[in-house]
């Protein structure tokens, strides 16, 4: 597609909304009350928006190589921040996929260059979970990987001071961890939904031996 068509798909796509909705943009300029918050992979097969339904002002996106919540980064803590303590949003949700380059060449050492240091988180969490990823069948640790790196990174969002904070205060915000299949179009709940600082652990726990069940019976 010519970059041009971009620019008539655009004014073709704000003319309908237009239409089928008077008054919609002008609608968004007073604020955006979005109530999700979704970190995602920066992979262009998974639209948070077009994914869940969700429309201008709805959701307020992070994305990144591999949706990694790293503790000194500057940049999703931000938008952590922002959409947990301004926007008060109900709930985040941190979304894998499967089939993701960034987890698929942590889990094979593949080097792809300057990423190779980012890619090192997954590694970390590949490492963390080396004795359950060899246990499962070759075919099912990329998917388990995912899974296990979206577990982890809820964990990271967790136990950020922004959501320690948060939840302190008495503010009800949940971060849930999901998975995108690329080759059905289909959320799946990884059942890491967490509402408070106390039950990150036993959810964790729960989180992970799902994996392990779901994926020892493929
Ligand atoms: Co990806």
């Amino acid at each position: 597609m010519p970059i041009q068509d971009l620019f008539a798909h655009n004014r073709a796509w704000a003319a309908q909304m237009e239409r089928d909705r008077p008054g919609f943009f002008t609608g968004l300029i007073k604020q955006q009350t979005p109530k999700y918050m979704w970190i995602g992979c920066s992979d262009s097969r998974v639209p948070a928006n077009q994914i869940t339904g969700l429309e201008p002002g709805e959701v307020f996106v992070h994305r990144n190589v591999a949706n990694l919540v790293v503790h000194s980064d500057l940049n999703a803590l931000s938008a952590i921040q922002y959409a947990v303590d301004m926007l008060q949003v109900e709930h985040v949700m941190v979304v894998g996929h499967y089939g993701c380059g960034g987890v698929m060449a942590a889990l094979n050492n593949v080097r792809v260059g300057l990423a190779d240091n980012w890619i090192r988180h997954i590694q970390s969490v590949r490492d963390r979970h080396s004795d359950l990823l060899a246990a499962l069948p070759e075919a099912q640790r990329g998917d388990a990987l995912v899974d296990l790196n979206v577990i982890e990174q809820v964990v990271n969002v967790c136990v950020s001071t922004v959501m320690m904070d948060a939840w302190a205060k008495g503010q009800k915000t949940s971060v849930h961890g999901w998975a995108f299949g690329v080759h059905d179009g289909l959320l799946q709940d990884l059942h890491m939904t967490v509402t408070s600082t106390a039950s990150i652990e036993p959810l964790y726990r729960a989180a992970i031996a799902g994996v392990v069940a779901e994926r020892s019976a493929r």
